[in-house]
């Protein structure tokens, strides 16, 4: 008989779907609690910190860790973290240990309410047993209750609907544990799992879909995650960190400032400072040596890496013998606001403390966005009890005095002289970023999503049942 149809319809994906939405989120089985636990307190400790729990569920200046109340900016509107200290009334001091499971790797809150994706638990579902009760025991035993309720979440309609995370969860979720590959040595696994499960990189540097879903096939090929892009860290050479050594990586990860290739500001200064530089440097190592082996994704618009782009001006002379008038705006904008620390050269100080602009990855890469955001928002981060600081330009700093248009001179200049000359920054460009940078589909079709993702699912349910049948009849 001549076959009409593909032999095999494409029904892997879609079955898998049809049985992932039936079956929900299944937790399996978890390791005996064996009580306050020093040792296992002490390790639930060390894997608190490299997940970051604290960076969310600790409000900014607040002194009382995991009492939440820190408002993580979506497209969609502040999602602010809850209290997860012990306090029975305000935090999750009656969580079982099941149920603490279910939030951290179904998203699954105690009273049967779906979390928004803002807490990592996309990454936190291939924690370990072993891991989700030692942080368990950790968060039960040695963290001390907070008794107050933090600022509540409330979004816009459609996304106030909690329910409708089941179905984004049905779609994107992979709820399976870590499995290490056999094929690869004991240091890259454990790498894999700290950067996944635990450090959440993917979270970041792995681009998103319309649904903000991460791309499952170009992970961390690079993201925006609104003001900020967190670059691609694949092991391409061109568009990636291919020609970093895995000493420059360790560094970066350690203290964020790597001379002659990048400094970390905004949310990777965080991770670093609340989480990175505490781990032990076996793990780092073992981060660095996955990281340095993902496999590369080139972007072919890039054509040298980021990071080699730019050289030291010899405009310095020039600055002293022309009046003002006589600069660019550009130039003299930057004379005024940014030499005094990175040098009329872009050299930066002799000791490293205030960077140079050429080389510098902000300043080389193709999109201008971090150059942008780090004028507008500075950097600030403290590692080893050492602040590194520039101040920001945009509203809230005491220097808030540039407008858009001077801050797109002043990134053109710098683009020019020290950065990529292919990257040109208009006043337009500087707004976006001031509101928040560029919005994913979902944040833009706005009341219609919830809507279209019904109509999705419905659709998609209808296809696998039309698949189910086809591949019946031409079986038959
Ligand atoms: C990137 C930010 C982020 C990180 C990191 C993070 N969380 Fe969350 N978490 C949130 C947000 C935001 C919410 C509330 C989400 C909501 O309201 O839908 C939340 C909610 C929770 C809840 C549900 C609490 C409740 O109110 O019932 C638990 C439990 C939780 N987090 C535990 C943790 C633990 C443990 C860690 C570290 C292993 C962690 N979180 C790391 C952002 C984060
Ligand atoms: C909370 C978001 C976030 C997380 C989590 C995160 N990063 Fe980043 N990362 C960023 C951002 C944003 C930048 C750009 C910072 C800048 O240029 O100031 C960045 C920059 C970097 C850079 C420098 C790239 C360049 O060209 O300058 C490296 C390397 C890097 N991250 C590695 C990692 C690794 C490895 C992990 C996990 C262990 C990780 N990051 C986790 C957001 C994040
Ligand atoms: C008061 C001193 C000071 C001034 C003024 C200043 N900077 Fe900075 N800048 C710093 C410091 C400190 C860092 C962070 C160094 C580090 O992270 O190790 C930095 C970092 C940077 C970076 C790298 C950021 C990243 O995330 O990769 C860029 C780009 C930059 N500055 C550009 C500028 C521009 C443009 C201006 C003028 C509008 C300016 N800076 C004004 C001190 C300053």
């Amino acid at each position: 008989m001549k076959q009409k149809y593909p032999k095999k319809p494409p029904l892997s994906g879609l079955t898998a779907l049809a049985v992932a939405t039936i079956l929900g989120s299944c937790t399996g089985a978890y390791a005996q609690s064996s009580g306050p636990d020093t040792n296992v307190a002490q390790r639930g400790h060390y894997l608190a910190i490299a997940a970051d729990c604290a960076a969310c569920h600790t409000a900014p200046g607040s002194t009382q860790p995991f009492a939440g109340g820190y408002g993580i900016a979506s497209p969609l509107g502040s999602i602010y973290s809850t209290n997860i200290t012990p306090s029975k009334e305000h935090g999750i001091g009656n969580y079982t240990e099941k149920e603490f499971a279910h939030a951290l790797r179904e998203g699954i809150r105690r009273d049967g309410a779906h979390l928004y994706p803002a807490m990592p638990y996309t990454s936190y579902t291939k924690l370990t047993d072993d891991d989700v009760h030692a942080l368990y025991v950790y968060f039960m035993s040695a963290v001390k209750p907070v008794e107050s309720t933090p600022q509540k979440t409330a979004l816009p309609f459609p996304y106030n609907i909690r329910a409708s995370m089941g179905i984004w969860n049905a779609l994107f979720l992979d709820d399976t544990r870590f499995k290490p590959d056999p094929s690869k040595s004991a240091e890259i696994n454990r790498g894999q799992y700290l950067s996944y499960a635990l450090a959440h990189c993917d979270t970041c540097h792995t681009p998103r879909n319309a649904m903000m879903a991460e791309k499952g096939g170009s992970p961390l090929a690079g993201a925006s995650l609104s003001s900020w892009y967190a670059p691609n860290i694949t092991s391409d050479p061109v568009s990636g960190i291919g020609g970093w050594s895995s000493e420059d990586l360790f560094r970066y990860l350690k203290t964020g400032d790597v001379p002659g290739k990048a400094q970390a500001g905004g949310p990777m200064a965080e991770a670093i400072e609340h989480s990175f530089q505490s781990l032990d440097d076996a793990d780092i190592r073992a981060m660095v040596a996955y990281i340095k082996q993902v496999p590369a994704i080139s972007d072919n618009k890039d054509t040298a890496p980021r990071e080699s782009y730019g050289k030291a001006s010899g405009r310095e002379a020039v600055y002293r013998a022309l009046p003002a008038n006589r600069l660019s705006r550009g130039e003299y904008l930057f004379s005024g606001e940014c030499a005094a620390c990175h040098r009329p050269t872009g050299q930066g100080s002799p000791d490293g403390y205030y960077p140079q602009l050429f080389h510098n990855t902000a300043v080389g890469a193709p999109i201008a966005d971090n150059l942008i955001t780090t004028i507008l928002m500075g950097v600030r981060r403290e590692v080893n009890g050492h602040t590194t600081y520039m101040p920001g330009f945009g509203p809230g700093s005491y220097v808030d005095t540039l407008s858009d248009q001077d801050i797109a001179d002043i990134s053109n200049y710098v683009e020019q002289n020290f950065g990529n000359p292919n990257v040109k920054v208009s006043p337009d460009d500087v707004k976006l970023i001031r509101s928040g940078g560029p919005k994913p589909l979902i944040a833009q079709l706005g009341a219609f999503t919830v809507p279209a993702m019904i109509v999705a699912v419905v659709l998609l349910t209808l296809a696998i049942f039309f698949f189910i049948r086809l591949s019946r009849k031409t079986k038959a």
